[in-house]
């Protein structure tokens, strides 16, 4: 257990817990408010991410930001994203399980020094791992489900929205009621 981020980061920059270390241009540990009452979590580095160290940097970052921008979100000023893991995984293929479980441990570590009130997961690999192993983007995106004392919800990945436009809708209308779950747990942005 970390007290600090400090050192907390310094640690995490060292992890050789699985393969994806060896591979790894950068390790992408987070970007953000550090004290944010929201925590987004993607599934792990692509190769503009690995390259420059920061999560959702690529294409489909950059629509990321758009979505938040729309409800007053900003990952420099009141939210904080990371990812399940914190290197890239080869090709982008899906993270496999024994890397996510070999990397868990560092997001866990941030969550409990970030103390969120809301998790937005991004696409199927967060919203399996972190709300249920059984959920369903196209079926549950949007609702919130409280675990502990945290809300979590899932919605799609912003590069599936890239590939799927059909999907953009119901993208917007999960981040219009996620600024409805901001506006009534009362948390300042
Ligand atoms: N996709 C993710 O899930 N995370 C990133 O950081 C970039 C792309």
């Amino acid at each position: 257990m970390y007290e600090n981020f400090i050192d907390l980061r310094k640690d995490c920059f060292s992890c050789n817990k699985c393969p994806l270390g060896e591979t790894r241009t950068n390790l992408v540990f987070g970007v953000g408010n550090e004290t944010a009452d929201i925590l987004f979590v993607g599934e792990g580095p692509g190769e503009n991410e690995d390259l420059q160290g920061e999560p959702f940097v690529g294409k489909a970052g950059k629509l990321l930001d758009k979505y938040l921008e729309v409800i007053g979100l900003d990952r420099n000023k009141n939210i904080y994203i990371a990812n399940i893991v914190k290197c890239r995984p080869p090709q982008n293929r899906d993270p496999q399980e024994d890397e996510q479980e070999a990397c868990i441990n560092w997001l866990r570590e941030q969550t409990r020094l970030i103390k969120p009130k809301i998790i937005v997961c991004l696409g199927r690999i967060a919203a399996t791992r972190l709300i249920s192993p059984d959920f369903k983007v196209t079926r549950q995106h949007g609702q919130f489900i409280k675990k502990g004392n945290i809300y979590f919800m899932g919605t799609f990945h912003p590069a599936a929205l890239l590939r799927n436009e059909s999907q953009k809708a119901d993208a917007l209308w999960d981040f219009q009621n996620l600024r409805e779950k901001i506006k009534e747990l009362e948390i300042n942005i």
